[in-house]
């Protein structure tokens, strides 16, 4: 009796916390034997989501991307200088830094901070400045862009390739590159960057077999998936949920390419 007094006041909890855990999953008939099985919804995969890049698929990670500097990089940092050659620029979601390095090879009047998550990454970035002979004008640091330590108005442009589709705060970050940038400055969101349509066989071939064995392991858990660009009308939810009222999202069938610009209204 004394057994049921005590679990009496704990069992309303208990129910709770379960409903609510059951409410994270939804039921699916498996195809295969037609079993009814639970499987995460949305809300907790955006929870279970790994935003960078895992340490153990950086090195696998910075070949591909090496791979995509001609047919990448070079012509989006062309576009990116075309439209600003001075100021400074912040690159979200960096990765290895190619970019970057790309972008000042072309405007010695450009200044760039790179952020990302992976410790890895930015010390690969790091290197890829030093190695371009281009520090003076690039600086790398681990930071979380959807809580960035700048303040208000600090750059002329924002930038970010590939890193859209991973996030799991894609508002706080809109809201974040808003708050940052200058008033008539620009944020350029391109997504998934499609870097290597040929250079498949040629980074597989490069990979050494612990690379190859940790990439599969990733997708094959589907830890690492293929990246897809968000539907249109996600990406038009989530700018419509920060202060960008003047934005064009560009729609490349495998890659989205959103620019926005940051415009007072004054009262
Ligand atoms: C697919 S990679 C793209 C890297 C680079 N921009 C490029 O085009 O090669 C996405 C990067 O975003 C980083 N990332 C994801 N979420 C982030 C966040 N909230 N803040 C900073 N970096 C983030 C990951 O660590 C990863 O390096």
């Amino acid at each position: 009796m004394a057994v049921l007094w005590l679990f009496f006041p704990l069992a309303t909890p208990i129910v709770a916390v379960k409903q609510y855990m059951w409410r994270l999953f939804e039921q699916h008939s498996c195809w295969h034997t037609g079993i009814m099985i639970k499987i995460p919804n949305a809300k907790m995969k955006q929870w279970l989501k790994i935003e960078r890049i895992p340490g153990l698929l950086a090195s696998v990670y910075i070949k591909a991307t090496r791979m995509g500097i001609d047919n990448y990089y070079r012509p989006v940092a062309e576009e990116i200088v075309s439209n600003m050659n001075q100021g400074l620029i912040l690159d979200l979601g960096t990765g290895p830094g190619y970019l970057p390095v790309e972008i000042v090879k072309k405007a010695s009047d450009v200044n760039i901070i790179g952020v990302d998550l992976s410790r890895k990454l930015i010390k690969a970035a790091r290197a890829n400045a030093a190695k371009a002979g281009l520090e003076h004008q690039l600086t790398f640091e681990v930071g979380n862009s959807a809580r960035l330590r700048f303040k208000d108005e600090s750059f002329d442009m924002v930038i970010s390739t590939g890193m859209l589709h991973s996030l799991k705060k894609p508002v706080a970050v809109f809201r974040e590159t808003y708050r940052v940038l200058k008033n008539g400055g620009q944020a350029w969101f391109y997504d998934p960057a499609i870097i290597a349509p040929h250079g498949g066989k040629e980074w597989k071939a490069s990979l050494t077999f612990h690379e190859k064995f940790f990439f599969k392991l990733f997708t094959g858990l589907k830890i690492h998936q293929p990246a897809k660009p968000l539907s249109l009308q996600k990406i038009r939810s989530i700018i419509e949920a920060t202060d960008f009222k003047d934005y064009q999202i560009d729609d490349l069938k495998d890659e989205v390419r959103i620019k926005m610009k940051k415009v007072y209204i004054s009262t």
